[in-house]
This record gives C-alpha cells, sequence and structure tokens, in this order.
C-alpha cells in the first residue's frame, strides 16, 4: 500500500516541527507550511491524504478554507489544531466539516490515533452540513481541558442523530448541553421538548410520553398529545431519567427499539422521528443493581456517554464563568461589577456543590444587593458563609437570636434599601426575598429529617417533585445523616 501523505499548516515552528517529526517516525509521507496559500495550493493540486492544520495563519484562516477544500476534495479529512478553545471552536470545525477538532495543547498520541482512523475511515466521510449556526450567543462558557472535552464529544454530534446520555451532578449543565446539542445540531429547526421525570406523578409518565386517546384516563375527555409526539422531526430530551418508572422503561426501550410507538388507548402505530438526548444525576449503574432501572434500556441511551465535570474539578473555569454571569446581570439591568483577584481566589476554593447553577445564583445575588462597583473577597466569604449556615441571610440581620419572622424580614429589608442609597433596588425584589427564605427553609427541613426528600416534603407540606425541583434550583446540598 502506497505511504499516505499528510499535508501539516502551523504558522508555529514548534508545533510545525514536533508534527512533522511525530507522523515522520509514524511512517507517513509529510509535507510542512507555515501558511494557508501554499496548503491551499497543494490541496487544489490533489496532493495529500489528511490535513492536519491550524486554524489561524499569516496570510488566511483554514477555517475560511474548508468550504474550497470540501468543494474541491470532498474526501480529503482534515483535522483541525486550535488554541481558540471555546464551544464555538469546536461547533464551527465541525460545521465546516473537519474530521476532528483538537484544542491546543494536544496530545501527540491521541493526534496520531485519530489521523491513523481518518485514513482508514477515508471515503465513508459524511458530508458537510451547509447551514451554519445562526447568533454569536455563546452557550457553554469554561475553556478547562474538562471542558474541551466536553466539546469535542459535542461538535462529533452535531451532525448525527446518536443518542446522546448525560451525566453529571446537579447544576452541571445537563440541560444547557442537551439544548446545545440541539440549537447548534441538524435538527435546529425542529422542536426541542424537554420532560422531567421526577417532576411528573408516577402514573402519568406514559400518558406524557407516548399520550392518549380521549377518555382514557377517566380524569380528561379531550385526546392528549405526548412529548413524543410535540418533538417529532427535533429533540426530546429525557431529564433525569433516573426516576422513570418500570413499566414506563419498558415501554420507551420497546419504542426505541422499534421506531415506533401507540398512544395509550390508541391502536395504529405512530412512527417516530425524534433525537433521544436522556440525563441522570444518579448513577444509572447503581439503579440497575437496585433493579430499579433496565440494564438493556441503559445500553439503548447510552450510545454517546458525556459525564459533565463539576465545577470543582474545573475551577480555572470560575473567571470566565463570574465574567459571563455578571455580563447577563448587566443585561438584566444590573449595574456592572467586577469581582477582585482576591474574591476569585476565594471562589476557586469553595467545593460548589451546586456547581455551575450555584455560581451563578451567587454571581447574581451579588450583582444585585451589593452597591459597590468592585466585589472583595470579604462578600465573597460572607455570601458563601452564608449559604452554608441554616439561616442563609445572616449577614443582614442584627446580631442576635430572631424569634419573629416577619421582624427579621423588615429589618433585611430596611437594609436592602438602605444599600441601595437613593435609588430603589434591582428590580426582582419580590422573587428575591422569597428565595432568601426558601433556601434555609428547605435546608433546615432536610437536616432535620437527615436529607430524607420523602419525609422533608412531607414536613413542609410540598409534594416531593416541588421539592426536588427547589433542591435544584436553589442548588441546596443535601447531607445524608442518621435521623
Ligand atoms: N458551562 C456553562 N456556561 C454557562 N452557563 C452554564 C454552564 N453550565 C451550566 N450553566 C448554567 O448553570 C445553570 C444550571 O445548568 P443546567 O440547568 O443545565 O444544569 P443541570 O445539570 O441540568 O442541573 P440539574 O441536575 O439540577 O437539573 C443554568 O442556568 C445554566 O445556564
Ligand atoms: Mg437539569
Amino acid at each position: 500500500m502506497a505511504v499516505s501523505q499528510i499535508l501539516i499548516a502551523d504558522d508555529d515552528t514548534a508545533i510545525r516541527t514536533v508534527l512533522s517529526q511525530t507522523f515522520s517516525r509514524a511512517g507517513y509521507d509529510v509535507r510542512v507550511t507555515a501558511n494557508a496559500t501554499t496548503l491551499w495550493n497543494w490541496i487544489a493540486r490533489g496532493d495529500g491524504h489528511l490535513v492536519v492544520t491550524d486554524v489561524v495563519m499569516p496570510d488566511g484562516n483554514s477555517f475560511d478554507l474548508m468550504p474550497k477544500i470540501r468543494n474541491a476534495r470532498p474526501d480529503l479529512p482534515v483535522i483541525i489544531l486550535s488554541a481558540q478553545n471555546t464551544f464555538m471552536t469546536a461547533v464551527k470545525a465541525s460545521e465546516a466539516g473537519a474530521y476532528d477538532y483538537l484544542p491546543k495543547p494536544f496530545d501527540l498520541t491521541r493526534l496520531l490515533a485519530i489521523a491513523e482512523r481518518a485514513l482508514a475511515e477515508r471515503g465513508e466521510a459524511e458530508p458537510a452540513s451547509a447551514q451554519s449556526a445562526n447568533g454569536e450567543t455563546v452557550p457553554m462558557v469554561g475553556r478547562s481541558p474538562a471542558m474541551q472535552e466536553v466539546y469535542r464529544i459535542l461538535a462529533r454530534l452535531m451532525h448525527n442523530d446518536l443518542t446522546l446520555m448525560i451525566t453529571g451532578e446537579s447544576g452541571t449543565g445537563k440541560e444547557l448541553v442537551a439544548r446545545a446539542v440541539h440549537d447548534f445540531g441538524k435538527r435546529r429547526s425542529g422542536p426541542f421538548v424537554a420532560i422531567n421525570l421526577a417532576a411528573v406523578p408516577k402514573d402519568m409518565v406514559e400518558a406524557e410520553l407516548f399520550g392518549h386517546e380521549p377518555g382514557v384516563l377517566g380524569q380528561t375527555r379531550a385526546r392528549l398529545a405526548g412529548r413524543f409526539e410535540q418533538a417529532e422531526g427535533g429533540t426530546l430530551f429525557l431529564d433525569e431519567i433516573g426516576d422513570m418508572p418500570m413499566d414506563a422503561q419498558t415501554r420507551l426501550l420497546r419504542v426505541l427499539q422499534q421506531g415506533e410507538y401507540t398512544t395509550l388507548g390508541g391502536i395504529t402505530p405512530i412512527r417516530t422521528d425524534v433525537r433521544i438526548i436522556a440525563a441522570a444525576n444518579r448513577d444509572l449503574r447503581a439503579l440497575i443493581r437496585k433493579g430499579t432501572f433496565r440494564e438493556d434500556l441503559f445500553y439503548r441511551l447510552n450510545v454517546v456517554p458525556l459525564r459533565l465535570p463539576p465545577l470543582r474539578e474545573r475551577s480555572e473555569d470560575i473567571v470566565d464563568l463570574v465574567r459571563h454571569f455578571l455580563a447577563k446581570a448587566v443585561d438584566d439591568g444590573l449595574a456592572a461589577k467586577t469581582f477582585s483577584s482576591e474574591a476569585y481566589e476565594a471562589l476557586r476554593k469553595y467545593p460548589w456543590p451546586g456547581n455551575v447553577r450555584e455560581l451563578e445564583n451567587l454571581v447574581r445575588r451579588v450583582a444585585a444587593l451589593y452597591s459597590q462597583e468592585t466585589i472583595g473577597a470579604d462578600i465573597v466569604a460572607a455570601e458563601l458563609g452564608a449559604a452554608d449556615v441554616p439561616g442563609g441571610v445572616g449577614e443582614f440581620f442584627t446580631p442576635g437570636p430572631v424569634s419573629n419572622l416577619g421582624v427579621a424580614a423588615e429589618s433585611y429589608l430596611a437594609r436592602l434599601f438602605e444599600l441601595a442609597g437613593d435609588e430603589l433596588p434591582p428590580a426582582g425584589l419580590y422573587q428575591r426575598v422569597i428565595t432568601e427564605v426558601e433556601a434555609p427553609l428547605i435546608t433546615a427541613a432536610l437536616t432535620a429529617t437527615g436529607g430524607n426528600q420523602i419525609r422533608a416534603a412531607a414536613l413542609l407540606g410540598l409534594n416531593r417533585n416541588t421539592l426536588r425541583k427547589k433542591i435544584r434550583e436553589l442548588g441546596i446540598q443535601i447531607v445524608r445523616g442518621p435521623r
């Protein structure tokens, strides 16, 4: 077999040298250049079996070159290396029809493996999508190695319908990822439909998913369209899949296997065309061992597994995230603020049990409550401390035991208006005050019941699903203990 030729383009001499040596040693024929024009000339002439290229070169950008390459040499795989390690770079590389995208610094062994695979698959490459993503809004923030790995996996999902299974602790961005896969994927013009299986009463799950005919469930006469029907042509996000009842699991598995379903009470099979994305913040393998989750369904859903790292494993993303949430707060009409480097230091040390959602809540709270333009470590410490203590809003209270919540609320509000000076506090006051009470209330109930959500819900007089939802929204950490 003829030796494959690799075309390498990068304006960084060191990288060029390393790449050239690596591929030569691996037995490939190598051509190296520092500019885009030379690369294009080689390609146009029909040289090379694989391209490994940087994005930005002195005389051009390889993203701009991609349509020409796709046009002239549709079977030529291109691996893009980039130092701009954002979600959008990964998406753009994928949309441009790149075979793969590797953030710099990259792992040479890995690059070699990808190159080998690309050469082996040559000719079977999927046609590149013509559409490009609209909107400049960046859905996901963070450039840590852990997030780049996430982006790489996501970029590979944009042009196919592979089932994605997202796992991650609460608040790590599972729903955000599901939406991004839809919004930037080939189904973006179809609907995105989400169902949270922890929030649907157990005996309603099948009807919610597959719909029912008139009169079937007694309490309602009308026909109900299920989520599968609503999501037709688009994406169906099955959130908290671990909470799905067994019967519904069996039915879902059958639908996934056969590509069709019947409504409850219906007899005609309906074909379905939806992309499935599932998410779980619980360990499904443990549920399989316990016998509450079907192993065969797990394997059906786990085609592309994606684990979202907890924030404490990527504290280098905190600066970007805080800036992002501060900018969002400004969009919502709050004053512009910055965090001091000591404040960032304090944020990096905190373990973030509620992950990005908890950080987002903290930034919003700080943006809304403090008049200072620069947020220092003292404010961060107070806010983080407040989150730990049941009683939450501590710093706003005058010291001493508080026996009357109404009095406490009054003093809290008085302090809030005082802080705002001549202005009014930022809009959204009602929700802010309610949230301040909700968090300590729920934390107290959970502490009193040793983290047992069923008992805590009973204690509070809340529906269990409502409680779960609030725990998530407020980023409350559940500490299980004997009680
Ligand atoms: N990488 C990120 N960049 C910007 N915002 C993020 C990122 N990750 C999460 N967020 C934000 O954090 C919040 C929580 O994210 P999301 O709801 O997707 O988490 P989740 O994993 O679904 O949580 P849960 O398990 O509690 O449902 C959202 O407001 C989301 O926009
Ligand atoms: Mg979620």
